[in-house]
This record gives structure tokens, sequence and C-alpha cells, in this order.
């Protein structure tokens, strides 16, 4: 950690993390906080250096955002599953013949972020699909798209990408803890299926879910997300409790290692290269949504 230190000040370099980064890396971290957050930190950092610490989609957005910056991304096998379900041929055919606007999930390459009208994270679909005048192909999250579907009045349709990660959280697994903590509160990100989201009280991104968290006045929460998400919760609400699905863990979000971020601001790689016609594009749909803000 004194090495890191050093290194950050060294680099002018900024630490950004997501909800779901191992304990250790949130503690190292600048910022801790949502897809959407953390996207709009990068755009207000003035740091040389990005060191980027989540999956793929998210540090290619901070590069898109910031193109002249250098973004370190300490492991670039971490890509997201659901970002990498999206066909751009199948894409590009499915707007040819619905002749609809396409609402691209933060969770996307930055490929199909430029053939797209505007982004969305999970903090801002509904309010993103309401701004548009017309239909949507909703991609690539089809039960984040049927979660929005319930609150625009938008013709949508619905690419068929999920997160494996939040399918795996079950009806039973949550049944069984909400019968062991009755007075407990469900809060589930909306990648999660309809089931659990009706059971939910507060469907929400995760920052989201923090946020609800501190100002609800119940004491105890169950938390239908990744696991870490819990772990940044009890830091900031001591006084409260969280019981998190024991086998919701995203595999890719756990491949940045303390080890690894000391290592690419030594080495200053592996960075985020993308074509300055792909950052030219992408930017569009992305500055678009950034203006759009919170749901
Ligand atoms: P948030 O934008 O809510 O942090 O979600 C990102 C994500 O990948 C959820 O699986
Ligand atoms: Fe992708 Fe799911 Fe992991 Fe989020 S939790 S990064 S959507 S695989």
């Amino acid at each position: 950690m004194e090495k890191l230190e050093k290194l950050k000040k060294k680099r002018n370099a900024i630490i950004l993390a997501h909800n779901y980064q191992r304990p250790e890396i949130q503690d190292v971290a600048d910022f801790v906080g949502d897809s959407l957050a953390l996207a709009m930190k990068a755009k207000e950092t003035d740091a040389d250096v990005i060191v980027f610490c989540g999956v793929d989609f998210m540090a290619q957005s901070a590069k898109i955002i910031n193109p002249d910056k250098i973004v370190l991304f300490p492991d670039d096998t971490a890509k997201c599953p659901m970002a990498a379900m999206v066909d751009i041929d199948a894409l590009l055919h499915w707007k040819k013949k619905y002749g609809y606007d396409i609402v691209s999930y933060i969770n996307t390459t930055a490929e199909v972020k430029a053939i797209s009208d505007i982004c969305c994270t999970s903090a801002n679909a509904i309010k993103v699909v309401r701004s548009m005048p017309n239909g949507i192909i909703f991609v690539p999250d089809e039960n984040l798209g049927k979660y929005v579907k319930r609150f625009v009045n938008n013709e949508m349709v619905l690419w068929p990408g999920f997160c494996p990660t939040h399918l795996g959280i079950t009806k039973k697994d949550v049944i069984k803890l909400k019968q062991k903590y009755p007075n407990a509160e469900l809060l589930a990100h909306p990648e999660c299926t309809e089931e659990i989201i009706d059971l939910a009280n507060k469907v929400a991104s995760t920052e989201g879910m923090v946020k609800y968290a501190k100002e609800s006045d119940a004491k105890e929460f169950i938390i239908a997300s990744e696991r870490e998400l819990c772990y940044r919760m009890k830091k900031e609400m001591p006084q409260k409790k969280f019981y998190s699905i024991e086998n919701a863990v995203c595999p890719t979000m756990k491949k940045i290692t303390l080890e690894k971020v000391v290592k690419s601001l030594e080495k200053m790689k592996p960075e985020i290269k993308l074509s300055k016609e792909i950052i030219e594009k992408a930017i569009i749909p992305l500055e678009k949504m950034l203006k759009i803000g919170r749901d």
C-alpha cells in the first residue's frame, strides 16, 4: 500500500473502483461507486492517469469520456459476460427490421455504443427511455429492459442478454433469507429476474441501494446483487445489518487484485486503447446519457 501511494503521486493517478470490487481494492480507491457515478467521476477528474478497477466496459467508458488521459485497466481479461452477448451484425439487422432507436446499457462494448442512439445505466434507464420519442431496441439486458417496460410507454424490443451472477439469484435463496431475517427489507438490482423484482422493497442501481439503505428507517437489509456490495454498506453503515446472497459472485469483478493495481502503475499497462473513430462515435450516446443524470 505504501508503494501504491508513492506510485499514485508519481503518476498523478486516481483509482476508481466499482462497488463489486474486492474489499482491499475498495479500501485503496479514491472513489467507489456504480457505473454512472464512475463515468461521472472519470469526466470530472484532473488526474493524468485513471486506474480503473471494474470490468472492461466501465474502463472503456472512462477512456471514451477522456480520450487524452491514460486509462489503466489492471487486468484486461476482466470482461463482463453480458457485454459480450451482443452481435453487432444482428443488432444492425434489428435496427433495419424495427426502425427503432438503440438504447444500450452501459454494459456494452465500445463498438456497440458507437452504433447506439443513447446509453443508460441501471441508475437512469427509465429516465433515458422516457426521453426517447420513438420505439426502442434495448440492449443487452433483458431483465433490466423488462423492468423499464413497467414504467414507460415506448414500444420496446429486448435483446436476450443477461447477467449470469444476477440470474443465479433464485426466489428460493431470497425466501430463505426473508424467513431467517423477517424484519429485513429486500433491495434488488434490476438485472435480477422478475420474480425477485416483485418481492423487493426497492429496486435500484448499486449506488441507489446504498443511498436507500442510508435513508431508510429499516435496520436490516437483504441484498439481491453481487455479494461485495455488502462490504461497502457495512463499512458506511456499521449500525445496520446487511445479508448477502452467498453464491452471488461476479468472477470477472474479482480478477483485479492489489498486486495488479501496483504493477499497472509501475509498468503503465495494461492500458485501454480504442480507435479514434470508435471514440468519436461512442462518446455521443455516452454524453447524451451523462446530461440526463439519475432517475
Ligand atoms: P451498477 O451500475 O448498478 O453499479 O451495476 C453495474 C453492474 O455491472 C451490475 O451487474
Ligand atoms: Fe457483468 Fe453481471 Fe458482473 Fe455486472 S455482475 S459486471 S453485469 S457479469
